[in-house]
């Protein structure tokens, strides 16, 4: 019996989000919450023949009770409220108007199901996860092994594009990869891994290729952007990234299996790895201290039970100088989230 909870429903990611989770025998109740639009998309849903419960909420029902109710007794949370791009912004852009919806949404998820697991879809992921955990220790309710932001969406891209790009037909098939993506989710902070995968990847000859690999890994986003034209961002292959994660969360906490994911966390002290994360990023980078990164880590039915810290000991030359950019990059976002509403 797992419920999860979709906010943001109706849009674009969680429409087909909601789809997926419909069809997934193992939610008992799928609880949709939105501000427009959510009655239509969840009596569409609800005629589906799977065993899924589906209730819907509009944020104006009986006072303003919409979310409290959509979260109640909720087990996973999946966020994918607010505004996306449009051509000419950067996911920073987003940040004043979607960090007041996630503060807001924040705050009724540690009064109304705290032990719930967060999946923040919500952009921009890299400054939006602090306004999460910010608010949730002003709560008193911040449990770092339980707060991901979803950072999936750059594996997928980066085991497709390297799948395009492979010359023997055998390494083509994007699920023969499974790269580890680590830093953030918004341009150069995104650093794939391609040399320290399992298994293993053969560079592209000359380095040049990799470069532009590795450069439209870090850019994925904004060519969805300049091809839907004015039409949003990313929501199919975001859906298809948001269900892989939950579906490594769910499968994690209701089973004893230990699946590996990259994820946006908090590195705190009290998860195995997340100090030698910490030294590893300060000596690569030069110094920077960063309390958020996403990493590959270990899920369990508790949360994040290892973060795989020596991914960071085997990469190459060319990787520590893109985690350099990376870091500094990153601190600044981070800064920006934990600056919200001072
Ligand atoms: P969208 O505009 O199609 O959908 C967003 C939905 O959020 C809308 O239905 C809207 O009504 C709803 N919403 C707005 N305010 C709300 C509130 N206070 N409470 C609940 N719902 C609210 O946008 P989209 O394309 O689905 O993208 C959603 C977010 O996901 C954007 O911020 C986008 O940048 C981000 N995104 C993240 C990734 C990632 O990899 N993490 C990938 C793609 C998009
Ligand atoms: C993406 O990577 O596609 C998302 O973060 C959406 C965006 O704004 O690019």
């Amino acid at each position: 019996m797992v419920k999860v909870t979709v906010l943001g429903a109706a849009g674009g990611i969680g429409q087909p989000l909601s789809l997926m989770l419909k069809l997934n025998p193992y939610i008992s109740d799928l609880a949709l919450y939105d501000v427009v639009n959510v009655y239509g998309i969840g009596t569409d849903l609800s005629h589906i023949d799977t065993d899924t419960r589906v209730t819907y909420h509009l944020k104006s029902d009986a006072g303003d009770t919409g979310l409290v109710e959509s979260l109640k007794g909720s087990d996973i949370v999946v966020i994918p409220a607010g505004v996306p791009r449009k051509p000419g912004m950067t996911r920073d852009d987003l940040f004043q108007i979607n960090a007041g919806i996630s503060a807001d949404i924040a705050s009724a998820i540690s009064d109304t199901c705290p032990d719930a697991f967060v999946l923040v879809i919500t952009n921009p992921v890299n400054s939006i996860v602090p306004v999460f955990a910010e608010t949730f220790k002003k709560k008193g309710t911040f449990n770092p092994r339980k707060l991901f932001g979803v950072t999936t969406l750059d594996s997928v891209r980066s085991n497709s594009f390297i799948a395009e790009l492979a010359s023997h037909e055998a390494d083509q098939a994007p699920t023969s990869y499974n790269i580890r993506v680590v830093g953030g989710h918004a341009g150069e902070t995104i650093v794939p891994l391609y040399s320290v995968c399992a298994p293993h990847v053969y560079l592209l000859e000359p380095p040049e290729k990799m470069d532009e690999l590795v450069h439209k890994v870090q850019y994925a986003g904004d060519l969805v952007v300049k091809a839907k034209n004015g039409g949003g961002s990313a929501t199919l292959s975001m859906a298809y990234a948001g269900y892989k994660f939950l579906h490594a969360v769910l499968a994690s906490s209701t089973t004893e299996q230990s699946i590996i994911e990259s994820t946006y966390i908090y590195l705190d002290d009290s998860i195995p790895g997340a100090k030698e994360t910490k030294a590893l990023v300060k000596s690569i980078s030069g110094g920077a201290s960063l309390d958020y990164f996403a990493m590959p880590v270990v899920l369990s039915k508790d949360g994040v039970k290892e973060i795989k810290s020596d991914i960071l000991t085997r990469i190459n030359d060319k990787e520590k100088e893109l985690l350099r950019i990376s870091c500094r990059k990153l601190a600044g976002n981070i800064k920006t989230g934990l600056n919200f509403g001072q």
